[in-house]
């Protein structure tokens, strides 16, 4: 009987060998930035309670209404594949009281989300974020650090193509004098039944809608920045001030909408012009009332969250990406049963000193394991067998030009495998 092969689940990314490797450095390069400004680990379920989302990310959203994957388990508990990950490390820091020790609490995270969308280049059903949160202060330098830390990440990366857009959702006070002009203004609009309840819920989202003619019906629409509340302002003001010092540029957009309904205040968006229609490579802002919603104190927060595939899509598209240059150190041939001990034994201890060895398995003849390590884009080639063992001695070949040197087995950890 011949079995049927098995495809992956549509829309999900994955990397597998020799492209795994731009995937790792991408991901850690983007991590590094916020591990320097003291950012710790946070690592959370995959998978929550419904509510958490559909509370915390607001019903009005696409990603509550459309995308989320959820399903009874077995005890027949509502549960949703984590869409993003903020919602996840708030319920974290109140469940586990991170919020009652030193303020800010500051975290990173790195894993998949998953999002029921139509896939398309770029946009996936289980996709990779990095993202930070710093929780508990409302201090505009953290803003700034906060977007300084996603932009160091891109930059690390060696990005060029993108910039930073930039915007103030101000707090309930402006929100409010703004929503009152707003819904006056869409008022006057004459809207289907799918849209009026979009904006009733939140009438910011018609900013978002991509169809021309909402979009020119759109253009006379109340802008939030003209309704910031003097705190707001200021604060915003200080965000920007700090970001020219740190010599992060930036856009504004007034326009700007994000997919999730819990921001507040600083809002921002990295878009890469290389991409097409999934341009943003990550966004973040603050999210003042988000810990209080879901039975937390009242504290406000702020974070970010980058995509780590269209990251790798915007490396590959400015050309940032080399062929995989995966190559171990050294390709150990053992020949014959009695060398594979040693061969063992060996490869574990030059592993311990950072030596990357790999081991050539199985029974292949010497011809065979050679052509093996040569694929394998090994530097260096040893063959382990009883002569070698016999006397302690083997013969260390360089593999870019056949050279070739003598070593004893005992002074190979003092071998320069580097050079
Ligand atoms: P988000 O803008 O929904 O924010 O997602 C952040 C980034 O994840 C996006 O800019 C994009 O690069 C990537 N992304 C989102 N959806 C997909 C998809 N279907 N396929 C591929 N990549 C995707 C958040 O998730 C917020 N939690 C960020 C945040 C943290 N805000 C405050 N703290």
């Amino acid at each position: 009987m011949k079995f049927e092969k098995i495809a992956a689940p549509k829309g999900v990314s994955e990397y597998a060998p020799p492209d795994s490797a731009a995937f790792e450095w991408v991901r850690q390069s983007l991590i590094d930035p916020a591990k320097l400004a003291g950012y710790q680990l946070i690592e959370l379920p995959v998978f929550e309670d419904t509510t958490l989302f559909s509370r915390g990310v607001g019903e009005s959203t696409d990603v509550v209404s459309k995308e989320m994957y959820t399903f009874e388990d077995r005890g027949g508990r509502s549960i949703t594949l984590r869409p993003e990950g903020t919602a996840g490390v708030m319920r974290s820091v109140i469940e586990n009281s991170l919020d009652r020790g030193q303020l800010p609490v500051k975290v990173w995270y790195s894993g998949a989300f998953f999002r029921a969308e139509r896939p398309q280049a770029g946009r996936y059903r289980q996709f990779y974020q990095v993202g930070v949160e710093a929780i508990g202060l409302d201090d505009p330098a953290i803003d700034a650090e906060v977007i300084a830390i996603a932009d160091r990440g891109f930059k690390k990366i060696g990005l060029k193509n993108y910039r930073l857009e930039i915007t103030s959702l101000g707090d309930a006070k402006s929100r409010a004098a703004h929503r009152v002009d707003l819904l006056k203004f869409i008022s006057t609009l004459r809207l289907d039944e799918a849209t009026a309840a979009r904006a009733a819920i939140n009438p910011l989202r018609l900013f978002d809608d991509k169809r021309d003619e909402m979009k020119q019906a759109m253009e006379k629409a109340p802008l939030l920045m003209d309704y910031l509340s003097p705190e707001s302002e200021s604060h915003f003001k200080q965000v920007l001030a700090y970001l020219a010092a740190l010599k992060v540029d930036y856009v504004l957009n007034p326009r700007m909408v994000r997919g999730l309904d819990y921001y507040t205040g600083t809002t921002f968006e990295f878009v890469h012009s290389d991409l097409g229609a999934q341009s943003g490579i990550g966004g973040g802002g603050r999210y003042d009332g988000l810990m209080e919603t879901l039975g937390g104190q009242n504290l406000s927060g702020i974070g970010f969250g980058l995509g780590v595939d269209r990251a790798l899509l915007a490396a590959k598209a400015e050309g940032l990406i080399a062929k995989s240059a995966f190559s171990s150190d050294l390709f150990l041939i053992p020949l014959g049963d009695k060398a594979k001990g040693p061969a063992l034994s060996i490869s574990a201890q030059l592993r311990e000193l950072g030596i990357v060895t790999e081991i050539a398995f199985g029974d292949r003849a010497l011809k065979g394991a050679m052509k093996a390590a040569d694929k394998s884009g090994s530097r260096y080639v040893i063959v382990l067998g009883e002569a070698e063992l016999a006397s302690g001695q083997v013969e260390i070949k360089r593999m870019s030009d056949g050279a070739t040197s003598s070593v004893k087995i005992s002074d190979l950890s003092s071998f320069a495998f580097d050079k």
